[in-house]
């Protein structure tokens, strides 16, 4: 394999085996990121080619979302075969190129990990249906018989997560159950195959160098579906303390303690991060370092652009992770979200009947990219600004979401016809879906596709991306996309010991702290400009005036 010498920008990879406690983590979404061969869907040479972007950004890891052969019913989440590349987005001998190109960059590989569901055009699901009741091969599914009058009914009336039934009948008339999409039967972890199997995957992975694993709803896997099963109203009544039918169950951490071993049979030890949905008080069972070693913290995702939640949101979190042991993440965008530039330019917050944010305000739907007068392009990309620098001065590791550092919004006009997200299709149509985080970026301001390839996107870019592009912001020291690239530099001086000291200002909506060195950080939530406290600044996202702080922007400083 050739590796091309790499550039100026390349650092070190660093050796030290806890070099993920603190890093910068980009995610890429393989289908939207760059498209190597013009058929308008992102692929694996192609991120190839945009290295030394991510080398100049400036981040210590990317994270890959699912690139694994399938038929893309949930982005790339339902998985027919977890040891090869889709077709349409590479072959494995590019993946052992792009990490070796990651790699003489200075940037380490994580990848996303599926192991409660696969795709029901994988092998052993295909192999489950010809195989029919009763057969070993239904025993790595959940399969069970229905009710009523010849088992016409489901076995329960349980909901699925994306909407509409969580089973779904098979010729034969059995039913199988599955909490996402009909397309993605959960798997049964109380099997031993089928934990075995995942075993021979990570060490796949880990053998080709990958750094650490993404684990996809970490808290889903195991379930107790002993009878009789429960009503989806007394379901929704258990408490999810560890003994909970399907959710957060304690055995699940018997799972993470195998896989532990085999993360620690490598040099350095792979990482794991686990996409856990559950009560804060039990996030540190899954970040403890017997088990997955890191679990996300989503709590901004669904907090508004306010002093009081962010503040209360990153004391909360580092006790957290004081408990576990583990440092904690922070992340203010993902492909499951409205981008938080979106967001925070919203009137008020807008929150569906779950509580996580919405594109929908009443019956309408929001336009973005400054259009449509229900959204405030400026002033949220703006505040997503001031939140950037936020959080990439806090200690633990930031999480950033490809297209943020160019502060892009949700893209909310995509046609009917063109959308692809099941929740879009299974709710029906009420919501909206997370197809507008997904549209592939800007890389230039003309041309075909923004730059994203040869061919079109496979999801439609609106003109407003002109606006937004890479091309656009390169060498403009205004940009967001020069903060972000001064903010990871600055951050890869400055970051030192896990530790945070809250500084008063005497404002309810300012919050400051200091780092360790006398690196300090001020955000101001409010609109009043604030009085910065004396020293010399480092970095800001508005331009400071005679040592005065505007509204909704943060600074770096060193007092
Ligand atoms: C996770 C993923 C999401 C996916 C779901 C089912 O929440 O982040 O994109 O749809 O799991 O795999």
């Amino acid at each position: 394999m050739t590796t091309a010498a790499p550039s100026v920008h390349a650092r070190e990879l660093s050796a030290a085996p806890d070099w993920w406690r603190q890093a910068v983590v980009y995610q890429v979404y393989p289908r939207s990121f760059a498209d190597s061969n013009g058929d308008g869907l992102g692929d694996i040479p192609g991120i190839t080619s945009r290295v030394p972007y991510l080398a100049e950004l400036g981040v210590d890891a990317i994270w890959l979302s699912p690139f694994y052969p399938s038929a893309l019913a949930d982005g790339g989440y339902d998985v027919a075969d977890y040891r090869d590349v889709d077709p349409r987005l590479g072959t494995l001998a590019d993946m052992d190129e792009l990490i070796a190109q990651l790699h003489a960059h200075g940037i380490r590989v994580v990848v996303d990990i599926v192991p409660n569901h696969t795709s029901n055009d994988h092998a052993w699901f295909q192999e489950a249906l010809a195989a029919g009741r009763g057969s070993a091969a239904r025993e790595r599914y959940i399969f069970r018989e229905g009710t009523g009058p010849d088992g016409a009914e489901p076995p329960t009336d349980w909901q699925s997560v994306f909407g509409g039934p969580a089973w779904e009948r098979v010729a034969d008339g059995q039913w199988y159950f599955h909490n996402f999409d009909v397309s993605q039967p959960d798997l049964n972890w109380a099997n031993p195959e089928v934990r075995a199997d995942f075993v021979k995957t990570l060490r796949f992975w880990s053998d080709r160098g990958v750094d650490g694993f993404r684990i996809d709803v970490a808290h889903m896997l195991t379930k107790d579906l002993s009878e009789p099963l429960p009503s989806a109203a007394e379901l929704a009544a258990m408490p999810q303390d560890g003994t909970h039918p399907l959710l957060d169950r304690d055995d699940v951490h018997e799972v993470y303690a195998e896989w532990r071993a085999v993360f620690n049979s490598y040099d350095p030890p792979r990482t794991a991060v686990a996409e856990a949905w559950v009560h804060p008080s039990r996030v540190p069972l899954y970040a403890s370092i017997e088990s997955l070693g890191q679990s996300f913290n989503f709590d901004l995702l669904e907090a508004d652009f306010d002093a009081g939640q962010f503040r209360r949101i990153v004391a909360d979190n580092l006790a957290l992770a004081a408990q576990s042991g583990s440092s904690t993440t922070w992340v203010l965008s993902n492909h499951d979200v409205v981008r938080h530039a979106t967001r925070y330019g919203l009137p008020d917050a807008e929150r569906a009947a779950d509580g996580r944010p919405t594109l929908k305000h009443g019956n309408e739907w929001l336009l973005s990219g400054g259009t449509a007068p229900v959204l405030d392009a400026e002033r949220g990309g703006r505040r997503a600004r001031a939140a950037a620098l936020f959080v990439l001065g806090l200690p633990g590791s930031a999480y950033l979401y490809q297209g943020e550092e160019l502060g892009l919004h949700e893209v909310a006009e995509i046609p009917d016809a063109a959308r692809q997200d099941p929740t879009y299709f299974r709710s029906p149509g009420v919501d909206i879906g997370r197809d507008g985080c997904r549209v592939p970026l800007p890389w230039s301001a003309s041309g075909t596709a923004f730059g994203f390839g040869g061919g079109g996107a496979h999801l439609p870019q609106p003109e407003w991306f002109t606006t937004y592009a890479v091309d656009r912001q390169d060498g403009d020291p205004a940009s967001t996309l020069s903060l972000y690239r001064h903010a990871l530099d600055l951050r890869h001086e400055l970051q030192t010991a896990e530790e945070l000291e809250w500084l008063d200002l005497g404002r309810d909506d300012v919050v400051a702290f200091a780092r360790p060195d006398g690196w300090t950080v001020v955000t101001n939530f409010g609109t009043e400009p604030v009085q910065l406290p004396a020293g010399e600044v480092l970095l800001s996202s508005a331009p400071v005036e005679s040592g005065t702080l505007p509204g909704e922007a943060s600074a770096w400083l060193r007092v």
